[in-house]
């Protein structure tokens, strides 16, 4: 397993369509690893293929807080099948270092995807994994939360002062 490069906002691969995953092969399942090794490093819950600078349509999720044992995710060729409900909440992206912003996604999303056995499964979740859901998807077809952030990028410091302002 390698920690790959996480590609940052500006570089054009980030903006780009994914392709369909056909066959899992020794190089898929390397990525995989490879894209669960780089996010975890990065103490993130979420990354997809384009962001270490691969087209292909697969993401990896770990929602789990630090206390609590791991629960990775993986996503081929994901679609969101149902969404419900309404969360606007801050929101990050290891693409677009040292910022954060508001952003509002659906409370449920239910996705069907293939796991690593190219088997196909449905996935549920609530809050922050709908969040990560929906936001990891956008990244496959090009799009990145500052697309559709509410106000201004901020710093976590500057996100932190705002919070306890309201
Ligand atoms: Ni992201």
């Amino acid at each position: 397993m390698a920690i790959r490069r996480i590609r940052e906002i500006g570089d054009p691969i980030l903006n780009k369509q994914c392709k369909s995953v056909k066959e899992m092969t020794p190089r898929v399942q390397e990525l995989i690893d490879d894209m669960f090794e780089t996010m975890y490093d990065a103490n993130g819950v979420g990354l997809a293929a384009p962001q270490v600078g691969i087209l292909k349509r697969i993401v990896v999720i770990d929602c789990a807080g630090s206390e609590e044992e791991p629960d990775p995710i993986v996503l081929i060729n994901p679609e969101i099948l149902e969404t419900d409900g309404e969360q606007t909440g801050q929101e990050g992206c290891l693409s677009v270092p040292g910022k954060c912003g508001i952003v509002t996604r659906p409370m449920y999303a239910k996705v069907r995807a293939l796991n690593e056995e190219m088997e196909e499964y449905i996935v549920e979740g609530e809050e922050l994994l709908a969040r990560a859901l929906c936001h990891e998807i956008d990244h496959l077809d090009g799009h990145l939360y500052t697309e559709i952030v509410e106000g201004d990028l901020m710093t976590p410091e500057e996100a932190a002062e705002r919070a306890e302002e309201t």
